[in-house]
């Protein structure tokens, strides 16, 4: 079994810093491209015969109009049920696997570094938790119309790419068979996703922050964005 070994020692060892390696130096590199594609807005050239502050002010709706259209055609007010289960499940997939404890001892030992640990019994509700999330938003997939006619293998693919470390991180978790088999795939699902997330549609984890804040008409919080497309 010298070569099993080998591999074991191989993919939990160098390959989960290889992993981390390309996820942040990935992210990098995509927000980097992100404002090699976009430049800073133009200046607006004022004419000279613009109307006067005073005038602008008066045309505007007052504040009470403005805070009920605010919301107008974004997900909190055409989809407010499906921008709550997407905040929770988002909040989860995120902390779920920081806060476990099996996660915070590897890193302790590896690195002297752990961040602050919630109970096994709980990350092991929070794994089912997300699992059922993944399994919803299968199904939303399929059975919803609308964004079935938007789906492709691809969505399916990265939903199960998200879906397989939580759910052998489960299986190896209860032991329930083939212990070191299951946890050496759990350290590869779990390796895959992150050195996944720069390269698919799952760096919408960084463009989704830069598209909001930085350009106008892309759903964007801020009013009006301050770079635009090259
Ligand atoms: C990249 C290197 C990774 C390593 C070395 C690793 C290692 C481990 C280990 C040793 C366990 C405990 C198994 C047991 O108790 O016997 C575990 C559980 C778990 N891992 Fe990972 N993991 C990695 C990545 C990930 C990622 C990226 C995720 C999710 C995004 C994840 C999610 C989980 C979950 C949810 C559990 C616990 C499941 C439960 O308690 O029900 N892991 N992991
Ligand atoms: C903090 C950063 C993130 C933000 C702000 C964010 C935001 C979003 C939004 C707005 C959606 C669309 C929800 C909808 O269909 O209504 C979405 C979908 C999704 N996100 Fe994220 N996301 C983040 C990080 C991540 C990460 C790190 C992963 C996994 C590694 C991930 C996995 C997914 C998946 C799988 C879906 C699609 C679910 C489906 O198939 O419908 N997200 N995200």
């Amino acid at each position: 079994m010298a070569v099993g070994e080998e591999m074991y020692g191989f993919v939990s060892g160098p390959l989960v810093l290889i992993a981390f390696v390309l996820f942040v130096l990935g992210l990098v590199i995509q927000i980097v491209r992100f404002f090699r594609m976009t430049r800073k807005k133009d200046p607006v050239a004022i004419p000279v015969s613009s109307p006067r502050q005073k005038d602008v002010d008066a045309l505007r709706p007052p504040e009470e109009v403005r805070k009920k259209v605010r919301l107008r055609g974004t997900v909190l007010r055409m989809e407010p049920f499906m921008a709550v289960v997407t905040t929770i499940f988002h909040l989860m997939l995120i902390l779920t696997p920081i806060l476990l404890l099996a996660h915070n001892l590897l890193l302790e030992m590896s690195w002297g570094l752990r961040f602050p640990s919630l109970g096994e019994g709980t990350t092991d509700i929070l794994t089912v938790a997300i699992m059922g999330f993944c399994v919803f938003f299968f199904l939303r997939r399929i059975f919803s119309a609308k964004v079935r006619a938007i789906s492709t293998p691809y969505d399916f693919l990265l939903l199960f790419l998200v879906f397989l470390p939580f759910a052998t991180g489960f299986v190896a978790y209860h032991q329930l068979f083939a212990y070191k088999i299951v946890l050496l795939a759990h350290v590869l699902a779990g390796e895959l996703m992150l050195i996944c997330i720069p390269f698919t549609k799952l760096v919408h984890m960084v463009f989704f922050f830069l598209y909001r804040f930085f350009l106008p008409g892309e759903y964007s919080f801020a009013p009006v964005g301050r770079r635009v497309w090259k």
